[in-house]
């Protein structure tokens, strides 16, 4: 059934309501159309945008004029996060500036600014991978000092135990499982204390979630329905296959933990074109065109924790250690990618974005 025309709002009204900053922009850089948004941002009235257009409002040398040409010139949509937006006269914001073709219409750009919720989501991360970091050298020097004496004592306790009855075996036995249990987290903490750069590899992204997924249906996840949504044509990526098995597999079991009864977890992966994030330390935007999304159905991560997830020792879980997270921070990151936690329409959704292989980047 057609919808009664009569009950939809004018298609200006709703481009004039949205609350984004928005224009569009015609082949020879002409502002077509502003949205009222866009007034306020750019500090201009839509008249005045239509008539003089956009670019004299910031310096020649500005990254916004820069991005649009890009997009323009290499006929792809971009996404820069954080961009430090300078007018002329000295106004500076901070906005994510998205630019899109327009299908079918060639050199029309919609170009929009989005509030700075994904830029702190961004900054965020780049935070919990300081935190992750800054775990390393307590971690290592732990694992040290911790796992020579936990042998001793191990192996103390068996021999003591040879000369016991029974209710001091028990005991004995006790020791021997809690030192097990402290070694084993050792073990997981030495995933953080290797600050040497991973040894990267050409890998098939799909490969390594293959087979992480088939690690998880014959352990942790064997009562859990997964699903994929790949896109078959993704580039391969350079990385380590150990390290990124390992901490696929960590949001795999988290998943499947957050899971309800009967609930999916489902993997998908994406090519996303013209992303781009600013790169640690250097500052320089690289792209990280590769997403690997890992969804759950259950409630997500208590809201007091929510923006701790990937700091070391974080936990809402009895028996968690709370490095899971922090491990996937440290992984990601040593690959020069980003992982950020979301929630969206019920779902839980961890996701990865990876740079690629320079030679599939080009
Ligand atoms: N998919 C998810 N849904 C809901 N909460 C999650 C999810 N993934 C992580 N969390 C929350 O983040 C916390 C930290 O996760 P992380 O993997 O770092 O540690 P953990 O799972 O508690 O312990 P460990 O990984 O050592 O078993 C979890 O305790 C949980 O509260
Ligand atoms: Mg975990």
């Amino acid at each position: 059934m057609k919808p009664r025309p009569a009950t939809l709002p004018h298609p200006a009204d709703i481009w004039n309501a949205l609350p984004a900053p928005m224009l569009l922009l015609a082949p020879e850089g002409r502002v077509a159309l502003a949205n009222s948004a866009s007034e306020t941002f750019l500090n201009v009235s839509q008249p005045v945008l239509v008539e003089k257009g956009w670019e004299g409002l910031f310096p020649d040398d500005s990254p916004l004029r820069s991005l649009v040409a890009e997009a323009r010139a290499s006929r792809t949509d971009i996404a820069a996060y954080d961009l430090l937006i300078e007018f002329i006269g000295g106004r500076r914001v901070r906005a994510d500036v998205l630019i899109g073709r327009l299908p079918d219409r060639e050199g029309w750009l919609a170009l929009s600014f989005q509030p700075r919720a994904v830029t702190s989501l961004v900054d965020r991360q780049m935070g919990q991978q300081g935190a992750a970091r800054s775990a390393v050298g307590v971690a290592a020097m732990l694992a040290h000092e911790i796992k020579n004496p936990l042998s001793g004592i191990r192996g103390a306790a068996q021999l003591l135990s040879e000369s016991l009855d029974e209710d001091g075996q028990e005991l004995t036995g006790l020791i021997i499982s809690e030192v097990d249990r402290v070694r084993a987290l050792i073990d997981r903490m030495e995933g953080f204390t290797d600050t040497r750069p991973p040894q990267l590899q050409r890998e098939n992204i799909h490969a390594i979630l293959g087979h992480v997924r088939r690690l998880a249906e014959a352990g942790f996840g064997k009562n859990i329905a997964f699903k994929e949504r790949y896109d078959p044509s993704l580039p391969l990526l350079l990385g380590n296959r150990d390290a990124l098995v390992q901490a696929f597999l960590n949001l795999l079991k988290n998943a499947v933990e957050a899971s309800p009864p009967g609930g999916a977890v489902t993997l998908t992966t994406a090519y996303r074109q013209g992303l781009r994030v600013r790169a640690q330390g250097t500052g320089a935007r690289v792209s990280l065109p590769l997403e690997v999304c890992v969804i759950d159905e259950g409630e997500g991560a208590p809201p007091a924790i929510a923006d701790h997830l990937f700091e070391p020792f974080v936990s809402a879980r009895r028996e968690g250690t709370g490095l899971g997270l922090a491990l996937v921070a440290k992984v990601v990151g040593d690959h020069g990618g980003i992982v950020e936690y979301d929630r969206r329409e019920g779902q839980t959704l961890l996701r990865v974005l990876l740079p690629l292989a320079p030679e599939m980047a080009q």
